[in-house]
Order: structure tokens, then C-alpha cells, then sequence
């Protein structure tokens, strides 16, 4: 099922219903949804409830897909390296995904910052040596940040998306969730050697120029020399279409000269792969150890489930992406939540039906990355990660410029 917002639906204000949906969620918006659109959501949920049970009474084996097993190791596209000395401070740390690449690099994260306490608890489970502050104590604009004053060197960090992204009403510096001048007050009152600041390609646009120049680069500016890189995720071995943006300064002007960007270490093109002399990118069948169907690709850019209308365990973005799937013959709605119960709830058009643990490997976690929560808030937490993959090659990057000094 596609959200409302990605069928470029014009509703009439006057017939809104407000969002009945409870959440304390921090990234969900309750959304007003048209009497027409609420009652298309409960069918749709009584056909959901339906089909499950249908599909977990299956007595016969015939129709079930074999259980996979991956093709893609995400472990391998971050081999772990040994400790450089350099620490690192997290905010709005979600499932983890900076915090997982820049740990394989050999940075030491020391603490998380984050809101949701489900996504808290995951790094808690993950990342036993680092302090968490989960919930109200996570929350960014409540923390004093005097005590950090030069504790860490480098200070990393994704602010809330939404604001800025396609899939959303892109309101900028108007929607509340806008959280960069968080992030950038942070920065400025610890001084870390280093700030790496991630978010949607969107952000880069024209629209948001101005935006960017105001509430980023200028106070920061003032006490750094900043790179603004945008890269792909299949570059670095993530079979998925997903670019990101990142802000990364350096209080040292002559480390900064040295930066450079992550090369690709991937190609998804073969020519590419065959004239770089670099590693072909799995398409997303082959990487989830798929039957061979005579096509694959990359995965459409999946997306967090906490956004939109309302909670769910669909991770479409856009109908672009449901005609890739379609190809790809997989299925993106109704995510189970383990291998297994994917297995017995076959999809109502045959297609491959996808588990949490898929989606983390399309997003590039491991299998064993323990995310916390229900299935939605886990998907939501996924959804929302830098690759790790890719934070591991942005935090190489670094490592590499600081030539380990601290
Ligand atoms: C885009 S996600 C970050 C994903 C993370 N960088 C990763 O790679 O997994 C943004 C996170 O900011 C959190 N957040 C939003 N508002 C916050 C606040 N005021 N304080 C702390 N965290 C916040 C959200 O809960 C969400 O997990």
C-alpha cells in the first residue's frame, strides 16, 4: 500500500479527521486523514488480519518459499579494524547505524544521545561500552553540553530527516522536528576535533541553500573548515538505491586539506566494477540469497515506517519503488519479523515476502544487530540508519585525514 502523501492525493481541509493514532513516537506526525482514507486503512487491516491467519494455518509445505540464506555479508564490507584511540559522541543515535560503522573502523563511541527509547535500548544491547541517555534523558535540546567541552574528538550525528525529505512535506527550518540547530549548538559547545552531520540528499537541493548556509555552515564556519559530500550506498556494497549527505568539519585547517571522500569500494554497473577494478554490488535478490528469477536489481530506498500517516510494517516509499519490487518479485508490505513467520505468511501474489533481518541486510546491519522493539519501531529504526557500510567508509575517511592524531 502506498501512503497518502506519495499518491499526491489533494485533500480538502475541511473534510480532515484527525489522527486517532497514539504515539509518543518522536518522529511520528499524526497525520489527518480523510474519513474516505481511514476506512481504506481499517478494510485494508481486517484483509491484513485475514490473510495472516490464512497463511499461518497453512498444513502443506508446497506454496512456501525456502527459508534463505544471505548471500551478502555485511560483516565482510567492514572488516573490523583494530582501535585507533580516537572517540567519537553520538547524537540522535536511532538503531545505530553511524555508531556500527564508525565501531568497525576502530572509533571508539563513548555515548549515545537518543529519544526513542526502543532505538536506546538497541544501542544499549549493541554497544555495551558506551553510555547511553535514552528518552527524555536522550533528548538533545535538554542536555547542557558544557561537561562534554573538549571530551571527545569527534562528534557525529543524523538529525531528524523529515523536515527535508521527499517522502515528507519538506517544511525545513518550519517543522519542529528540525533538529540541525541542535545539532550545531552541540558542536559548538563541545568542540570536537571533528563533526560529521548526515542527513537526506534533499538537504543539498536549491530549495534549501539558503537553509543550509544560515543554520549550518555558517556558525560552524566560524570555528570549521567543512567538506559537504554526498554518497551512494551501492558504492559501498549496499545493495540498495540510497544516497545520503554529509557535513564534515574540521577545527584543524591543515587536516582538513588532507580530507578526502570515500572512494567507491563497489560497482552495481559491471563495465564500472570491470574499469575500476572494483567489487561487483549485489543485487538485492542475490545479496538475500534469492532463487535466481532471471532478474535482479538494487532495492528501491526503503522507507523508516515511523514516518508517515501511520505506523506500519510496509517499507514502500513511493510507486516508483512498487513497480522495482513488482520486478523483483519481493514483496514490501506486511515485513514479518523473523525468517521463520515470513515463511508461513506467504504473499498474496507469491512474491518473496521480506523479514526484519532482510530488511536490516538491505540496509546493511548484520544479521545479529539486536534492535529493540516492536516490528514497526524496529523497521522504523532501520529505516532511518545511515548504512553501516557506508559510515564505516565515511569514518575511514576521517581516520585516515587524522592519520590517528588526536
Ligand atoms: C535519522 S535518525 C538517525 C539515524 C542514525 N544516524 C543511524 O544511523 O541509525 C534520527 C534520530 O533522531 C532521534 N531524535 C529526534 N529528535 C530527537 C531529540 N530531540 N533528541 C534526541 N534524539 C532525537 C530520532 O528518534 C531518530 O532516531
Amino acid at each position: 500500500m502506498v501512503p497518502p502523501e506519495t499518491e499526491n492525493t489533494i485533500i480538502d481541509a475541511a473534510s480532515f479527521v484527525p489522527s486517532r493514532i497514539p504515539s509518543k513516537a518522536a518522529l511520528h506526525e499524526p497525520w489527518k486523514l480523510t474519513e474516505e482514507q481511514r476506512q481504506r486503512y481499517r478494510q485494508l487491516a481486517i484483509q491484513a488480519r485475514a490473510a495472516k491467519a490464512a497463511g499461518l494455518d497453512i498444513t502443506s509445505d508446497e506454496n512456501l518459499h525456502p527459508i534463505n540464506i544471505p548471500k551478502l555479508s555485511t560483516k565482510l564490507l567492514m572488516p573490523q579494524r583494530e582501535d585507533t584511540g580516537i572517540s567519537a559522541l553520538s547524537l540522535f543515535s536511532g538503531g545505530g547505524g553511524l555508531d556500527l560503522g564508525f565501531s568497525r573502523i576502530g572509533i571508539n563511541n563513548v555515548a549515545a544521545f537518543e529519544i526513542m527509547d526502543d532505538a536506546a535500548d538497541t544501542i544499549r544491547v549493541a554497544c555495551p561500552e558506551m553510555k547511553v541517555y535514552g528518552g527524555e534523558a536522550g533528548d538533545v535540546r535538554e542536555v547542557d553540553w558544557s561537561p562534554w567541552r573538549g571530551s571527545v574528538d569527534i562528534l557525529h550525528g543524523g538529525p531528524p530527516c523529515q523536515p527535508f525529505s521527499h517522502a515528507g512535506r519538506q517544511r525545513g527550518s518550519l517543522d519542529p522536528r528540525d533538529m540541525w540547530p541542535e545539532f550545531v549548538r552541540a558542536v559548538l559547545k563541545i568542540r570536537p576535533a571533528v563533526f560529521v552531520g548526515e542527513n537526506v540528499p534533499a538537504l543539498g537541493e536549491a530549495k534549501f541553500a539558503e537553509y543550509v548556509n544560515q543554520t549550518i555552515l555558517a556558525p560552524l564556519s566560524k570555528g570549521y573548515h567543512i567538506h559537504v559530500v554526498q554518497l551512494r550506498a551501492q558504492d559501498f556494497g549496499v545493495p540498495q538505491i540510497r544516497r545520503r549527505i554529509f557535513f564534515i568539519g574540521f577545527r584543524n585547517k591543515r587536516i582538513h586539506g588532507k580530507y578526502r571522500p570515500p572512494t567507491p569500494t563497489h560497482a552495481w554497473n559491471d563495465n564500472e566494477a570491470l574499469e575500476s577494478g572494483i567489487v561487483k554490488c549485489m543485487g538485492v535478490r542475490e545479496a538475500l540469497g534469492l532463487r535466481e528469477s532471471g532478474f535482479d536489481d538494487l532495492s528501491p530506498t526503503i522507507r523508516s515506517t515511523l514516518n508517515g500517516p501511520r505506523n506500519t510494517t510496509s517499507i514502500l516509499n513511493s510507486v516508483s519503488a512498487r513497480n522495482r519490487f513488482e520486478k523483483l518479485q519481493i514483496w514490501p508490505n506486511g515485513v514479518a519479523a523473523s525468517r521463520e513467520k515470513a515463511q508461513k505468511f506467504p504473499s498474496p501474489n507469491g512474491h518473496f515476502r521480506l523479514s526484519v533481518p532482510d530488511v536490516a541486510l538491505i540496509q546493511g546491519f548484520p544479521d545479529d544487530w539486536p534492535f529493540s522493539g516492536a516490528t514497526y519501531k524496529v523497521l522504523g529504526q532501520i529505516g532511518n540508519a545511515v548504512p553501516p557500510p557506508l559510515a564505516y567508509n565515511v569514518a575511514a575517511s576521517i581516520v585516515a585525514a587524522l592519520g590517528r592524531i588526536k
